[in-house]
C-alpha cells in the first residue's frame, strides 16, 4: 500500500479514495444525464427516435438536433451505467465496508430498471406516469451514489456523527422528501400538459378561467406546494444556524453551509418556476428548473448522509477520539488545520 504524509507522521493513504472519487464522478455524470433528459423533454425530442435502444435502427443517426438530443441522452446513460458497474466492482474489493458494494449494487439494479423505464417511456409514447417514475428513479440513483461517496470517506477523517449533525441530518431528510414529492408533482404537471394551464403570476392575473379540471388542480398544487417547500427549506436553514449559534459556532461547517446552499438553490428554483409560467417555459428555463431541482435534492441528500455517518467503517474514530479534519469540516468557523493531538474533535451539541 502506498504511503502518504499526514500530520504526526507517515500514515497509509486513504484506502477507499478510488471508490469515493468514482462515486462522486458518477453522481456528477448522473446529474448531467438528468439535465440532458430535461433538454429532451423541453425540446419535445422524446419521440425523435421511436425505437430503442438504437435510433431508427442506427447507432449513428442522421444529423438532426431532436434525434441527437434523444440519442445522446441514451448514449450518456450507457456511460453512467458502465461507471456504476465499475463502482460495484471497485466496492467489492472493499467489502470490509459492506455498505459500499451493497448500495452500489442497489444503484446498478435501479439503473437496469431505469433503462427499462426509459424504453417503456419511448415505446408507450411518453405516458406521464412513466416519465415521472423515470425522473423519481434518477433522483433515487443519485441518492445511492451520494451515500456511497460518503460511506467511502477516509475513516480517519470521518468520526461518528455528533448529535448536532444527526439533528441537521434528520431535518435534511425531511426536507429532501418534500423536495422529492414536489419534483414528482412537477414531473406530472409537465407530463400531463398542466404546465401552462395558468399563465400569470400571481394566479389571479391569468386570463384562464377556473373549470376544476384535474390539470388545473395539478398545476396549482405544484405552484403553491413550491412556495411551501421553499419556506420549509428556509426554516430548515434557520434551525441549523440557530443550533450552531447555541454551540458558539463550534460545529462542522457543513451543518451550516449545506442548509444555506439549499436556500440559495430553492430561491433560484422558485425564480425559474415563475419564469416557466411567465414565458410558457422557454427551453432554457425548463432545463434550468429541472437541473436546479436535482441539485437541491443532491445537497439535501448529502447533508442527510453526512449527518448519519457511523463509525462502523474500519479505522474510523468515534466522536470522543481525535481525527483528521475533512475539507468540509476544516473550512468551519473554528479555522482550518488539524487540532492539537488529544483535543476532542468537536463539541457535541445536544
Ligand atoms: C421547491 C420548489 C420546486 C421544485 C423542487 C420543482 C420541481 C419541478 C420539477 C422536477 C419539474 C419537472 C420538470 C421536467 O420534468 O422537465 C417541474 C415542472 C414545473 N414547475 Fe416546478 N418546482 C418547484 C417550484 C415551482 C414553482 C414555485 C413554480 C411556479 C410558480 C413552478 C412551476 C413549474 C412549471 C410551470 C413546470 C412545468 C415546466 C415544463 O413543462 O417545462 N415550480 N418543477
Amino acid at each position: 500500500m502506498s504511503e502518504a504524509s499526514a500530520p504526526g507522521g507517515m500514515l497509509p493513504a486513504d484506502p477507499r479514495r478510488g471508490v469515493r472519487r468514482l462515486a462522486v464522478a458518477t453522481t456528477v455524470a448522473t446529474l448531467v444525464l438528468i439535465s440532458m433528459g430535461g433538454a429532451v423533454r423541453a425540446t419535445d425530442s422524446g419521440l425523435a427516435c421511436p425505437d430503442w435502444p438504437a435510433c431508427y435502427g442506427q447507432w449513428i443517426p442522421p444529423a438532426d438536433l431532436n434525434m441527437w438530443l434523444e440519442h445522446s441522452h441514451r448514449l450518456w446513460a450507457g456511460v453512467v451505467g458502465l461507471a456504476i458497474v465499475a463502482l460495484v466492482v471497485l466496492s467489492w474489493r472493499h467489502r470490509d465496508v459492506p455498505r459500499l458494494w451493497r448500495l452500489s449494487a442497489v444503484a446498478l439494479g435501479l439503473v437496469v430498471i431505469q433503462a427499462g423505464l426509459g424504453a417503456a417511456v419511448v415505446l408507450l409514447h411518453l405516458r406521464a406516469g412513466l416519465v415521472t417514475s423515470h425522473l423519481g428513479m434518477s433522483w433515487i440513483i443519485v441518492a445511492c451514489l451520494v451515500v456511497v461517496a460518503i460511506a467511502a470517506r477516509d475513516p480517519r477523517s470521518a468520526p461518528e456523527a455528533s448529535s448536532h449533525e444527526r439533528l441537521v441530518a434528520r431535518d435534511s431528510a425531511v426536507v429532501a422528501v418534500l423536495v422529492l414529492l414536489q419534483g414528482l408533482l412537477g414531473g406530472q404537471a409537465t407530463g400531463r400538459g398542466a404546465a401552462y394551464v395558468y399563465n400569470a403570476v400571481p394566479i389571479w392575473l391569468s386570463d384562464q378561467q377556473w373549470t376544476g379540471h384535474s390539470r388545473e388542480v395539478l398545476h396549482l398544487t405544484h405552484r403553491f406546494a413550491g412556495y411551501l417547500v421553499a419556506a420549509a427549506v428556509v426554516v430548515y436553514a434557520v434551525r441549523a444556524l440557530r443550533r450552531a449559534r447555541r454551540a458558539d459556532g463550534r460545529v462542522p461547517a457543513w451543518t451550516m453551509r449545506l442548509p444555506q446552499l439549499a436556500v440559495v438553490l430553492v430561491l433560484i428554483q422558485v425564480g425559474f418556476g415563475i419564469t416557466n409560467v411567465l414565458t410558457r417555459a422557454t427551453v432554457w428555463s425548463g432545463i434550468a428548473h429541472l437541473t436546479v431541482a436535482s441539485w437541491l435534492w443532491t445537497v439535501l441528500v448529502l447533508a442527510a448522509a453526512l449527518g448519519w455517518r457511523r463509525a462502523r467503517v474500519p479505522g474510523a474514530p468515534t466522536p470522543e477520539t481525535p481525527g483528521t479534519q475533512t475539507s468540509l469540516d476544516s473550512a468551519g468557523p473554528t479555522g482550518p488545520g488539524t487540532r492539537p493531538s488529544g483535543e476532542p474533535e468537536r463539541e457535541v451539541v445536544r
